[in-house]
């Protein structure tokens, strides 16, 4: 069985190799992110394994049919960047449901938590020895309203940490949990009432520019926006500009709209083209990572084991219990 592994990067390819022991599996693995122009590499293999930037649209897709390819197996959560349609009939896919919830919902605090209390300019400042307090004040979370869009698995458990910084917690789900727990309002009360608001959705149609222009509007002044989500979710240049008009207070960022080309990469000896970006990364109160709220031991460990998992039951089976598209 072989197994063509797009934009590996050194973590994936320790990780991959200590899930793959004992396994009847060769895995070739591909530093390029695999699109129409790279689909080619997997010619020979029976299996492709993408991730999160990689493009698997229907001029992908049909590539990877011609090649004889039986199974697309995804090592993350998230599948928006897959066409389905175009899977439909022909090829399935398979996915990581879950793998640390806490690594991302744990991100997302170390972004707001750097964020509020200005620990990247304190960093820098005793780094160079310099010891002012000077322009560092922050907030307390405790007795703040966060508003969480999205309850699954990584929203639950930032629900859990906020509840245990004494905040109060408002909730959005377009599926509402049926327990007690999540305190359930409307999007308009989280957008009116949030000191903090913190994303967990997928992004679909339905949410892709959920924070757009005439969201921030509603927003209260000095909101700080958490998103660990996907990068469509906020229209990024509406975002600048509530960030320049000060409604906004500060922007944590570990996804961006545009990421695909840019992160996991090392660009630093190159002129940067996203004006976009560029200026969300000169403001002082944006926090950006570059889609690291996963990289956790415990979530590479617990990706590769779901993933070769996945791979092994579907040619041993011919299913697995994470398809997402069934063929
Ligand atoms: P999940 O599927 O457990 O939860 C997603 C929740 O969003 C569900 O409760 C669902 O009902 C809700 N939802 C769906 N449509 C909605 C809408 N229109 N409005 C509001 N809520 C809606 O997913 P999980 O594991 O909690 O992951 C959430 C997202 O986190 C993923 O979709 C993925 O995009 C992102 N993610 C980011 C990672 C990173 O490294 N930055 C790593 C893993 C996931």
């Amino acid at each position: 069985m072989k197994v063509a592994f797009f934009d590996s990067k050194p973590y994936d390819i320790s990780s991959f190799e200590k899930a793959l022991q004992g396994k009847d599996i060769t895995v070739k693995f591909y530093e390029t992110k695999l699109n129409a122009d790279t689909a080619g590499l997997a010619k020979g293999a029976e299996c492709v394994c993408a991730f999160v930037n990689d493009t698997l649209d229907s001029e992908t897709i049909e590539k990877l049919v011609d090649f004889g390819i039986k199974l697309i197996a995804l090592r993350c959560a998230g599948y928006n960047n897959v066409d389905l349609d175009a899977c439909k009939g022909k090829i399935p896919v398979v996915r990581v449901p879950a793998y640390s919830p806490y690594s991302v919902a744990e991100h997302a605090i170390a972004m707001l938590m750097t964020s509020i209390r200005r620990i990247h300019k304190a960093y820098i400042r005793t780094k160079d020895f310099n010891f002012s307090l000077n322009g560092l004040t922050g907030f307390d979370l405790h007795g703040k309203t966060v508003g969480v869009v999205g309850t699954g698995k990584i929203g639950k458990c930032f629900i859990d940490i906020c509840k245990g910084f004494g905040m109060n917690v408002l909730c959005y789900d377009k599926f509402p949990l049926t327990d007690e727990g999540p305190n359930y309002v409307s999007l308009d009360e989280i957008w009116e009432k949030s000191d903090v608001i913190s994303f967990h959705c997928p992004l679909t149609d339905e949410t892709h520019h959920i924070l757009n222009e005439s969201v921030i509007e509603k927003l209260k002044k000095g909101v700080v926006i958490i998103n660990t989500s996907r990068g469509a979710l906020i229209d990024a240049e509406a975002l600048l500009e509530g960030i320049k008009t000060r409604k906004i207070g500060a922007a944590c960022l570990d996804v961006y709209e545009e990421e695909s080309d840019l992160f996991f990469r090392d660009v630093s000896g190159h002129i940067l083209e996203d004006d976009t970006l560029a200026r969300l990364i000169s403001m002082p109160n944006v926090i950006l990572t570059s889609h690291q709220a996963f990289l956790t031991e415990e979530a590479l460990e617990a990706i590769a084991t779901t993933t070769v998992n996945n791979i092994v039951a579907f040619f041993e089976d011919g299913k697995s219990e994470n398809e997402v598209c069934v063929n």
